[in-house]
């Protein structure tokens, strides 16, 4: 065991907090039971000296029987004993290590969910933490037991011949020999087993995610070949290991069960010198020959342990992340202006600059837009307002004040979000648009109404308590809508909405439209668009193009001076002429 393991070990043990007790009387209960086991093998021996004796004494028999029997009882029900305890301080550290990674994540920045595949923290909350549950239930007493048997047994065997005893261990080292070359480079071929499972695993997900689009394009395509590479990747990676640790496997069983192969002859001799009695004869038999057999357990709990404790790493990455930065005391705020102060920010430490020296400051109770080509840095621009990450340089200031200054509530209080994809919850429409406040049954009725989703939720068919995603689907625009809906009932002074209207049809759009200008009144919103006609009358325009802002101006100002944007109003006009002879009756919207 290595130090991590240990360290692995001292953190699940620290988690286990007020359990501990359960857990090392459990311990303590296994081990008093597998010496009970023992018990019974001592008085059949005692029971045959007995039997062979010229004075044969029947009663000490019974008596002896029946001390076995007893032993017998008690093993296991100390057993019985300890498997309860364990189980009760397994669920007992399962809760305690959910409730701690799941209070953990609720501080980390939001940017660290749309980082991770959700595949990826699923396995570590579900997966991980269910094999230490299933580890400390169900295999801590026969790990127990299985490492006290055999120095039982040959402490035992000792007292009743120390050269059988010794010849008993005879197997051991070439076992632990082959033992080792099957273990050899363990741990990377272990976690080269957990990458190609884990790349399975998110693959797997994606195909049948992505599984319209790839019949759509008759398969074939990149995202299949993704799939079969990385379950060949698999199959490779599981034969491979498979192989290298056949024959020494094979070694290793065949070793651990040849003690009755040096036993038996040496027994025969002793005996035939006079020095061993038919008893202790037996009595080495019965127990040199099954105290390897534990052994074997051991092994598979090397396996078990080696992949809890990887799990464990796992849980302890995710749990020494750092969270975000709070304030001892928030600030609050009177004002709600944005600047952004020579800001630059990148996803991780290796790719590119997503925002590169960017400055602006947006006045409270306007309405800006940030156009630019796909990639450029808007959403990225969007999510930092509402501190999604970090920045690594310059400051984000609301009001003035740098938004490390406000706690995460008041940030969140204060600013709501529409973002590019709408998540619906598989809750009532109700409650989709509540979000958990207490908003009276009017303020809900009365933000849907003005975000143009009252019509299509009373057409449910229950209304504003239909369950979504229960046979009932939204489509796109209709999302959005409540989406909107859901940020007007939060009704905070900074809006930001991305693309908001950007899968919705000509229909919907115009009723977005006219949802958002009701949303927007006194608020500094930012609108990330992409359809530049929506946006044209903003009171200002961001212009982003590779990270970096390129203009910042009314549209008259821009379509004067700004090259990038000059060029997008050109192909938006372009698109808007076609658009408008080859659609006569649509309105035109680019
Ligand atoms: N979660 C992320 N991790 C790493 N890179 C990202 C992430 N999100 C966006 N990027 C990168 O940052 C840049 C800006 O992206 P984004 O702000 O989404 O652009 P836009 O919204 O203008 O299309 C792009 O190069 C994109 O690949
Ligand atoms: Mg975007």
């Amino acid at each position: 065991m290595n130090k991590e393991s240990v360290a692995s070990l001292r953190w699940l043990f620290d988690v286990s907090a007020e359990h501990k007790i359960k857990l090392v009387l459990s311990i303590i209960m296994s081990a008093a039971s597998a010496l009970c086991a023992l018990a019974p093998f001592y008085f059949a021996y005692l029971v045959l000296e007995q039997l062979l004796s010229p004075r044969f004494d029947a009663s000490q028999v019974w008596q002896w029987a029946a001390l076995a029997l007893c032993f017998m009882v008690a093993r296991y029900a100390l057993l019985f004993i300890a498997i309860m305890l364990s189980h009760k301080s397994a669920f007992a550290i399962q809760y305690n290590i959910r409730t701690l990674a799941l209070g953990h994540m609720a501080r980390l920045p939001m940017g660290f969910f749309s980082q991770k595949s959700s595949g990826e923290i699923k396995k570590i909350l579900s997966e991980d933490i269910d094999r230490v549950e299933l580890f400390v239930a169900h295999h801590i007493s026969d790990f127990v037991t299985s490492l006290i048997t055999p120095f039982a047994v040959f402490i035992f065997l000792l007292f009743i011949d120390v050269r059988m005893a010794l010849a008993a261990l005879i197997p051991i080292p070439l076992a632990i020999f082959s033992q080792m070359s099957m273990y050899k480079g363990f741990e990377e071929k272990s976690r080269h087993y957990h990458d190609a499972l884990e790349s399975l695993n998110t693959s797997i997900t994606e195909y049948v995610r992505a599984m319209p689009v790839i019949r759509a394009f008759n398969a074939g395509g990149r995202p299949h070949k993704l799939f079969t590479a990385s379950l060949s990747h698999y199959h490779h990676v599981v034969v491979q290991w498979t192989k290298e640790a056949g024959w020494p496997f094979a070694a290793f069983k065949t070793l651990l069960d040849s003690g009755l192969v040096v036993l038996l002859p040496l027994g025969v001799y002793f005996w035939s010198q006079g020095t061993l009695d038919i008893a202790s004869f037996t009595l080495c038999i019965l127990l040199g020959v099954g105290m390897m057999e534990p052994l074997y357990n051991l092994t598979m709990f090397t396996a078990y342990l080696n992949q809890i404790f990887e799990g464990v790493n796992r849980l302890q990455a995710l749990i020494s992340r750092p969270p975000l930065s709070e304030p001892d005391k928030s600030e609050t705020l009177s004002e709600f202006g944005i600047e952004f102060d020579k800001v630059s920010f990148r996803y991780d430490d290796t790719s590119r600059l997503a925002l590169d020296n960017v400055s602006f400051s947006l006045k409270q109770g306007t309405l800006n837009a940030v156009v630019g080509p796909s990639g450029s840095g808007k959403s990225t621009l969007a999510m930092l307002v509402a501190r999604f990450w970090d920045i690594e340089q310059g400051d984000i200031l609301i009001g003035g004040k740098p938004i490390t200054s406000l706690s995460t509530p008041y940030l969140m209080e204060n600013t709501a979000y529409v973002f590019q994809e709408s998540i619906i919850l598989s809750q009532t429409v109700y409650d989709n648009i509540a979000m958990g406040s207490d908003a009276s049954e009017d303020r809900v009725v009365h933000a849907a109404k003005a975000a143009q989703a009252h019509e299509f939720i009373m057409a449910l068919p229950h209304g504003y308590q239909t369950i979504l995603g229960e046979g009932v689907f939204l489509s796109g625009g209709e999302k959005q809508r409540l989406a909107i809906a859901r940020a007007m009932l939060k009704d905070a002074p900074i809006l930001i909405l991305d693309e908001a209207t950007a899968f919705a049809d000509a229909n919907n759009q115009a009723l977005i439209q006219s949802a958002l200008s009701s949303l927007i009144k006194d608020k500094t919103v930012i609108v990330i668009a992409h359809r530049l006609s929506t946006i044209v009358d903003a009171d200002s325009i961001l212009v982003m193009d590779k990270g970096a802002l390129v203009g910042h101006g009314t549209h008259e100002a821009l379509v004067q001076a700004c090259p990038v944007y000059q060029s997008m109003w050109q192909s938006h006009q372009a698109s808007r002429e076609w658009n408008v002879s080859t659609k006569e009756r649509e309105p035109a919207d680019a």
